[in-house]
C-alpha cells in the first residue's frame, strides 16, 4: 500500500464540503497519478475541530475559509510549520500575497491558489507554468460570474439592472450582499493576483482602479447593440509605458472579440504575449464542486512534485493614465449648434469620433457616439466641458469600449 497523504480541512462550507466529498471519491485517482493515498487528517468549522491538533496531524493544509482573519495566521503557521498549502482566498492572496509568498519561499513550501482566480479555468498553472517565463503583455478577462450574469440578463431581458439583480439572487448567482461582485472588488482582488504572477511584480490591491456595474442603464445595452457592442464588466492588467495599468471597468467590446459571446455566470480569461499571440480560456467562475476541483488539482500538483515559477523580478510603477476608447450617451436640447459645441469640445482635446447615432426624444434629442482611443485624462476634460453645457439635459454617461477587432 502507498504511503498515505493527510491533508487538513480548514473550512467544511460550500467548497470545503464539496473538497471533502470530492477527494473521498478521487482518492484512488490521486494515488494512481502521484502514487500518495490522500486521506482527510480532519476538518476545522467554527463549532468543530481545533487547529493545532489539525496541523500537527497534516502534511498538507487546504485553506477553504475566506477572509483575511484567522485564514492569515492559519495559513502562515503551515508553511512556517513546513506543510504545503492549497488556498481559493483571493483576498488573502490580493491583500497579504507578499507576505504568503515570502514565507513559503523561506519554508521552501508550496503554496497553491489556482481556485482563487476564475474558478475552475487554469489561468493560475498556465501563467505560473506554461507561461512562466513568456514576457507577458496583457491578461484580461471577465473574472466575476455574478457580474457578467446580471450583464447578459440585463442585454436578453431589457430588463433594469435592480430587478436582474435580485433574480441573480434568487438563482443563488449573487449573495445577499452582492457589494463586492458589483462594485468590481472581487474582480479587482482577482486582477491583482493575476498582475503579479504575470509580470513578477508585487501589485499592492489599493493600486487597482475600479468601476462597477451599479450604474448602468439599460438604454446604454440597447444603444450599444447597435453599433454591435455587449457589455462587460472586464479585469485588464497590461504593460503600459514602462509599468504596468490594473483595472476592473465595465466595457463595450465588439461582436468580433473573443470574450463577447462569454455570457452568464461564466469566466474568461485572456493572455496576450509576443510569443504566444494571444489565448483564451472560458469556463464556470465559482461553484461549490467546480472550485473544490480547481483544488484538487493543486493538492495533486504538490504531491507530484511540481514546482511553479513564482518569482519576483522587478518592481514596475503603476499607470495611472492610460488610452481607452468610450461610448459617450449625451441628451440634449434639440437646437441648432449643439452637436458642433460637442465635436469642439472632443476635438480640443485630440478625441475623434467613430460612430454616433442621434435620435429625436420629444423637444431633445439623445446622442449615442463611440470615440476612438484617447487618454483617459483628456477624455475626462472633454467630458467635464461638455458636461457643462446650457444644453445638456442630464449628466453625460461614458463607458469604455475595447475598440480591437479580433478576425
Ligand atoms: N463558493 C464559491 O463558489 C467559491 C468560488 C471560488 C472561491 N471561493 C473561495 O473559497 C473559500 C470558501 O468559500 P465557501 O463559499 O466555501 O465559504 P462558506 O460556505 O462560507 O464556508 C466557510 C467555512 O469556513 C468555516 N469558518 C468560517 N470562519 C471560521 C473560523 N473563524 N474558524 C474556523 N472555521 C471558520 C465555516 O464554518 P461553519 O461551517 O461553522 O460556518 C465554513 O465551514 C473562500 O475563500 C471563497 O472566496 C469560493
Amino acid at each position: 500500500m502507498s504511503e498515505a497523504v493527510r491533508i487538513g480541512l480548514l473550512g467544511r462550507g460550500t467548497v470545503g464540503g464539496a473538497f471533502a466529498d470530492l477527494l473521498a471519491e478521487r482518492a484512488g485517482a490521486v494515488e494512481a497519478a502521484t502514487g500518495r493515498r490522500p486521506e482527510l487528517a480532519g476538518a476545522l468549522t467554527r463549532s468543530e475541530g481545533d487547529f493545532g491538533e489539525i496541523l500537527g496531524r497534516s502534511d498538507l493544509v487546504v485553506e477553504l475559509i475566506g477572509g483575511t482573519d484567522p485564514a492569515r495566521e492559519y495559513v502562515l503557521d503551515a508553511l512556517r510549520a513546513g506543510k504545503p498549502v492549497v488556498t481559493a482566498n483571493k483576498q488573502l492572496l490580493a491583500q497579504h500575497g507578499e507576505e504568503l509568498f515570502a514565507v513559503a519561499r523561506e519554508a521552501g513550501v508550496q503554496l497553491r491558489f489556482e481556485a482563487a482566480v476564475a474558478g475552475v479555468i487554469p489561468i493560475v498553472r498556465t501563467i505560473q507554468e506554461s507561461f512562466g517565463v513568456t514576457e507577458i503583455d496583457k491578461v484580461f478577462g471577465i473574472v466575476n460570474g455574478t457580474t457578467n450574469f446580471i450583464l447578459s440578463e440585463m442585454a436578453s431581458t431589457g430588463a433594469a439592472y435592480e430587478e436582474v439583480l435580485a433574480r441573480a439572487q434568487q438563482l443563488g448567482y449573487a449573495e445577499a450582499d452582492p457589494s463586492d461582485d458589483v462594485n468590481g472588488a472581487d474582480a479587482a482582488a482577482k486582477m491583482a493576483i493575476l498582475a503579479r504572477l504575470a509580470f513578477h511584480t508585487p501589485v499592492a490591491l489599493d493600486e487597482v482602479v475600479r468601476e462597477g456595474i451599479e450604474a448602468i442603464q439599460p438604454d446604454d445595452i440597447a444603444y450599444a447593440k447597435e453599433f454591435g457592442l455587449s457589455l462587460k464588466l472586464l479585469g485588464v492588467a497590461e504593460r503600459r509605458d514602462g509599468g504596468i495599468s490594473v483595472r476592473v471597468f465595465p466595457c463595450f467590446l465588439y461582436g468580433g472579440h473573443p470574450l463577447s459571446p462569454v455570457e452568464g455566470p461564466f469566466n474568461a480569461v485572456m493572455v496576450e504575449a509576443p510569443a504566444i499571440t494571444e489565448v483564451t480560456m472560458s469556463g464556470p467562475g465559482a461553484g461549490g464542486v467546480e472550485t473544490a476541483s480547481a483544488v484538487l488539482g493543486d493538492v495533486v500538483s504538490i504531491l507530484a512534485g511540481e514546482s511553479p515559477v513564482h518569482d519576483t523580478r522587478e518592481v514596475l510603477p503603476v499607470v495611472s493614465d492610460v488610452s481607452s476608447s468610450f461610448y459617450l450617451h449625451l441628451e440634449v436640447a434639440d437646437e441648432p449648434g449643439v452637436l458642433a459645441s460637442i465635436a469642439r469640445l472632443l476635438g480640443e482635446n485630440e478625441i475623434s469620433v467613430k460612430s454616433v447615432l442621434q435620435r429625436g426624444i420629444g423637444d431633445d434629442a439623445r446622442l449615442v457616439m463611440v470615440v476612438h482611443e484617447c487618454l483617459e485624462s483628456r477624455f475626462a476634460t472633454a467630458l467635464e466641458g461638455i458636461a457643462e453645457l446650457d444644453e445638456l439635459r442630464s449628466s453625460p454617461r461614458a463607458i469604455r469600449v475595447i475598440e480591437e477587432e479580433f478576425v
